[in-house]
């Protein structure tokens, strides 16, 4: 069972690695994994941004990064969520929402609000977050492009 702890700056390299080789994400995606990361570790206020780290073995195999939605109270927003190809379906992702879960409600949070895209390569992904207890709860249709909608997810506590 994977382990979920606080990222610390040593994980900052494999987590680049899992999100670069990662797929789904586009090389602009990956690089905003980066920037968030690096306020997460080098700003005092991590910008708004915490980041959890999954570690299996000794080994950094996921992430997690979420924070506060701004101008809102008490609803939190998932930015990412990635686990290693390697290690998927081994219940990581679903360690890494809980940990999620347990840190915004510890904050006082009351709801988690997530983006994602409604593309056929999404439906794993949509499939995961249903699992998690997430409902689809709205839908803009061409957001992203052109046949690539938003769908945004949410969970309440
Ligand atoms: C989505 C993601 C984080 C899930 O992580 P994971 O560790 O593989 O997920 P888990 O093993 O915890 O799965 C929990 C449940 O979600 C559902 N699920 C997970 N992957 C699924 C898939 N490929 N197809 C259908 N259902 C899936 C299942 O119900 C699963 O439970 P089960 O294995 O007992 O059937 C991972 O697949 C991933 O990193 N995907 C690419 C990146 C991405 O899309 N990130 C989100 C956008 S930011």
């Amino acid at each position: 069972m994977a382990d979920i702890r606080e990222t610390v700056g040593q994980d900052a390299d494999t987590i680049l690695r899992i999100a670069a080789d990662e797929p789904l994400f586009t090389e602009e995606e990956s690089e905003t994994v980066g920037e968030l990361l690096t306020d997460y570790l080098e700003l005092p206020d991590h910008n708004g941004y915490s980041f959890l780290t999954a570690v299996l073995k000794g080994q950094v195999v996921g992430f997690a990064c979420y924070g506060p939605t701004p101008l809102t109270e008490g609803t939190f927003d998932l930015y990412w969520i990635c686990v290693d190809r390697e290690f998927g379906r081994r219940g990581i992702g679903r360690a890494l929402m809980e940990r999620v879960e347990r840190e915004v409600r510890r904050l006082g949070g009351r709801m988690i609000v997530l983006d994602t895209s409604g593309r056929a390569a999404y439906e794993p992904t949509r499939a995961f977050y249903r699992s998690v207890g997430f409902t689809p709860t709205a839908t803009v249709p061409d957001f992203y492009e052109i046949g690539d909608d938003l769908v945004i997810f949410s969970r309440r506590f």
